[in-house]
């Protein structure tokens, strides 16, 4: 990226990768994560203030195993290597790695370590900590210049340093959270070693891609899916900013929204002089879905039905020069590692239609992690209770209603969701807990309201704590929260008669019900 200051994270097929980006994102430098093809000429251009190198699951000895040309230490550019990165910058200058000798320095887990606080990686924090490792291999021989900066009870190369030439290599992993002071540590390469200033703000985000837009659009006219989820969000509102007369959003209102969804949304968007087209679109979905009560089936007919209600307004607007797109950097680092199984075919919804009638495609946030996209939210003034929305599945409601879907369990589901929601920030939770909602079982059972006999609805809550929304642990919600929630939704709300929560963590569940 142009006027930032920039730090190439080389990827040699280490699973936390991304961790690492956003840990240097986190310290405001700008970085992106490329493979370790990616050719040398190409790395000089992009001239990097510093270069990190991954882990990796092979061993740097094994035949076949990801290398790169020596001459990128000759570039005058500071190296961190990372577990395998480290140990394939010893063997790259000249050091030798083995394979660790049982009981000897193979470590796996939370290790403790000890550090020379002399060394620029490591100044200013304390001479020991828990560092976790990860490593099958051992450098027997650290290359000349070298000298040993850590070590642990085990591996006396827990860290080595060529402080003269600017590299610097960690057998454990500081950017995950069980490194005490490992994010300091990558602090310390960044600003102290590498020199960065930490120039990356969403502030100057905001304004260079607002011009950058500007300049690329020119006059033409932009089309937006707004699905009222957060990056859409974003991504409309960076586009009102910066090109408002031309662009329309057209938000796709399925019916399948939760309380309110749909007019916090078009409310959001009030303060832009653009075209906002609201879709009214809830008749039309529930037809194509009346009756049916498998999930996936459920998710496919929502998804088609989502781009043929856009293609008929994208062609009553005419044509269109830009298509704009939500996509987010995850997406993109996750992109084309293709084979695991498909438990549930998500990203249907809002995949938009590729013959709608349209020059290019804009994706403006396809650099930002999540985080980052909701601080450029809030940069552009959009409403708090928006920006910090929890994640909500395209086919909303449709997979909250367990088995076949009418208006009227939506509605009901629709207020017990938005009392359980309320209750749940009134106690001040909404941030502990990252996705909360209720599903509407499509149990029946019986219960005694007044002198009667009722039969009727189970409704479930579920809440879970995650940080990646691949595994969660079901959120331990305190029982006056949830005593609270259930009376007043059996007293509000008609049709429930039980009221459950979902204590499964992911896996074996998963967030979801359907
Ligand atoms: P699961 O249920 O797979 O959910 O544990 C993980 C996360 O993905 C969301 N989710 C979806 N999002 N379309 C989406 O856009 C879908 O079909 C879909 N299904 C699940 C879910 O809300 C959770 O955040």
């Amino acid at each position: 990226m142009e006027n930032h200051q920039f730090v190439l994270i080389l990827d040699f097929g280490g699973q936390y990768n991304q961790l690492i980006a956003r840990r240097v994102r986190e310290h405001h430098v700008y970085c992106e994560v490329k493979p370790y093809k990616t050719p040398l000429e190409e790395i000089k251009a992009l001239k990097p203030k510093g270069i990190i190198f991954t882990g990796g699951p092979n061993s740097v000895y094994a035949e076949g195993a990801p290398s790169y040309a020596k001459e990128i230490f000759d570039l005058g550019v500071p190296v961190l290597g990372i577990c395998y990165g480290c140990q394939l910058m010893a063997q790259l200058l000249g050091g030798e790695v083995t394979a660790a000798q049982e009981d000897t320095a193979r470590e796996y887990g939370k290790t403790e370590t000890h550090y020379d606080t002399g060394c620029k990686l490591f100044q200013g924090l304390p001479e020991s900590g828990i560092s976790w490792m990860s490593h099958g291999d051992y450098m027997a021989r650290v290359p000349e210049g070298f000298r040993l900066v850590a070590h642990t009870a085990m591996c006396p190369t827990a860290a080595i340093a060529d402080e003269a030439r600017g590299f610097y290599g960690v057998q454990y992993h500081p950017e995950v959270n069980h490194t005490e002071n490992g994010s300091l540590m990558l602090k310390n390469f960044l600003y102290d070693i590498c020199g960065c200033t930490g120039d990356w703000t969403m502030g100057n985000y905001k304004e260079q891609q607002i011009a950058a837009i500007r300049e690329k659009v020119g006059d033409g006219k932009v089309l937006l899916a707004l699905s009222g989820g957060v990056d859409s969000s974003v991504a409309a509102a960076l586009l009102a900013e910066a090109v408002g007369k031309q662009l329309t959003c057209v938000f796709v209102d399925h019916g399948l929204m939760r309380k309110d969804e749909g007019d916090e949304v078009e409310a959001a968007f009030a303060k832009w002089d653009i075209h906002f087209v609201r879709v009214d679109a809830e008749a039309r979905f529930l037809e194509k879905l009346a009756g049916i009560s498998d999930p996936e089936t459920k998710r496919k007919i929502i998804g088609e039905e989502f781009i043929r209600v856009f293609e008929d307004e994208a062609k009553k607007i005419g044509a269109v020069d830009y298509l704009v797109q939500g996509t987010i950097y995850p997406d993109v680092i996750e992109s084309g590692t293709g084979d695991a199984a498909v438990i549930k075919s998500h990203h249907n919804v809002g995949g938009l239609p590729d013959h709608v009638d349209f020059k290019e495609i804009i994706e403006p946030l396809r650099l930002l992690f999540k985080d980052e996209v909701r601080q450029l939210g809030r940069e552009l003034e959009l409403p708090e209770y928006l920006v910090m929305r929890q994640p909500f599945p395209g086919p909303g409601l449709a997979i909250r209603v367990i088995g076949d879907i009418t208006k009227d369990k939506l509605d009901v589901l629709r207020e017990a969701d938005f009392i359980f929601r309320d209750e749940v920030h009134k106690a001040g939770l909404d941030h502990a807990i990252n996705q909360y909602f209720a599903v509407l079982t499509n149990m029946r059972s019986v219960g005694v309201m007044g002198d009667g006999r009722t039969y009727d609805y189970t409704l479930a809550l579920r809440g879970v704590t995650t940080t990646d929304f691949m595994t969660a642990d079901w959120a331990r919600i305190p029982f006056e929260v949830l005593d609270r929630v259930s009376v007043r939704i059996v007293n509000e709300v008609g049709h429930i008669n039980r009221i459950v929560y979902d204590i499964t963590s992911k896996p074996p569940a998963t967030i979801e019900w359907e």
